[in-house]
């Protein structure tokens, strides 16, 4: 035998109470209470199907208690009957109003109040079995998403990870550069203003896209990419194409996929981080804020990096150097405003420079 409903009935007149029992009484769990208030202090530590409330009481009327009952989690879904007078028009029409499931009229006649209080139940049934159903789903697709967040960052540090092992392994360069992507990402994100505004998914995907910069190099020969010495200058031309091989890399992808934001960024963070705001850059060429935003911010971030770490031709620099030599190439190198944020947040850039694995 499945449990009886339980139904709570709140009336301040135990005439009124009586009805309702000796109607429902038989069928199901009622649980007579005197006022709302009563009600209120009963709900905080048990739970009920279903709630027949007189319209007219004392101290909380009806509509009160059933604000109540919806302001609170644990009880805005119990769906609630009023028990209205006859000539109390506003009453039947402010309590549906309200929120209320149905009413019955006074003087209550039994039929009435048992198909109307079957229905109620009946739906909330099927309400619950539903919102079951959206929460299980729910939950299902939050794990997908979780497994597919998982899976891309794995496959992007991959990613990475083969890009950097094949040039400079200088350990931790990969979350460093990320590190100073975000440091500067999340100042323009927080503090927006004019041609600097990123909303919140252009931003976390340049947070994960500045570690493919240079993706472009795997297609670089060994001899050119890993020599120890000083390159040719036709050496340091087949270097600067990995940006526009990066580029193709992407562009085949979006190509193939639809549009997709991400892949987008990741695409002009290649062939954008060797780029100078003064045009002197590489491989376009390309002037000021023709430059991606993404390109520009990478572009200090990357040369940070390098400037304070250690590399076989030389010492690691000091932050105060490195701040000097950016600070130089404001305007030159670097877009100026992205040179101030660096300037603004230079503590945060320390911190993140003794991130260092010790090898
Ligand atoms: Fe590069």
């Amino acid at each position: 035998m499945p449990k009886k409903p339980t139904i709570v009935i709140v009336d301040d007149d135990p005439v009124g109470l009586n009805t309702v029992i000796s109607i429902l009484g038989d069928i199901y769990n009622c649980v007579p209470i005197p006022s709302g208030i009563v009600a209120l202090k009963f709900f905080e530590k048990h739970t009920a199907d279903l709630v027949i409330l007189d319209y007219n009481m004392p101290q909380m009327n009806g509509i009160e208690v059933l604000r109540a009952l919806q302001e609170n989690e644990k009880t805005d879904h119990i769906p609630v009957i009023f028990v209205t007078g006859v000539d109390d028009e506003d009453g039947e029409v402010s309590a549906l109003r309200e929120g209320a499931s149905d009413y019955v009229l006074k003087p209550i006649r039994p039929t009435v109040l048992v198909t109307r209080v079957k229905n109620q139940l009946e739906l909330y049934v099927h309400r619950m079995e539903l919102q079951k159903l959206v929460d299980e789903k729910t939950a299902d697709l939050n794990r997908v998403n979780e497994i597919l967040t998982r899976r891309e960052e794995s496959t992007l540090n991959l990613l990475a990870r083969i890009t950097d092992m094949r040039d400079e392994d200088t350990g931790n360069h990969i979350m460093r550069t990320t590190e100073y992507t975000r440091v500067i990402v999340e100042a323009i994100y927080t503090n927006p203003r004019q041609g600097y505004f990123l909303n919140r998914e252009q931003a976390d995907s340049i947070v994960k896209c500045a570690k493919l910069h240079d993706l472009g190099k795997i297609a670089i020969p060994d001899k050119v990419l890993l020599k120890p010495g000083k390159l040719t200058p036709e050496e340091f031309e087949v270097i600067k194409k990995h940006p526009i091989y990066g580029e193709k890399f992407f562009a085949d992808f979006i190509q193939a996929t639809e549009d997709d934001p991400f892949l987008e960024t990741a695409r002009e963070i290649t062939y954008s981080h060797h780029e100078k705001w003064s045009g002197a850059g590489y491989p376009l060429g390309l002037k000021g804020d023709a430059i991606p935003l993404s390109g520009r911010i990478v572009a200090l971030a990357d040369v940070y990096d390098a400037l304070t770490s250690e590399r076989p031709y030389k010492k690691a620099f000091t932050h105060e150097v490195a701040k000097d030599i950016i600070t130089e190439d404001s305007g030159k190198h670097f877009d100026p405003y992205i040179v101030e944020l660096f300037l603004a947040n230079e503590q945060k850039f320390i911190e993140i420079s003794k991130m260092r694995s010790s090898h």
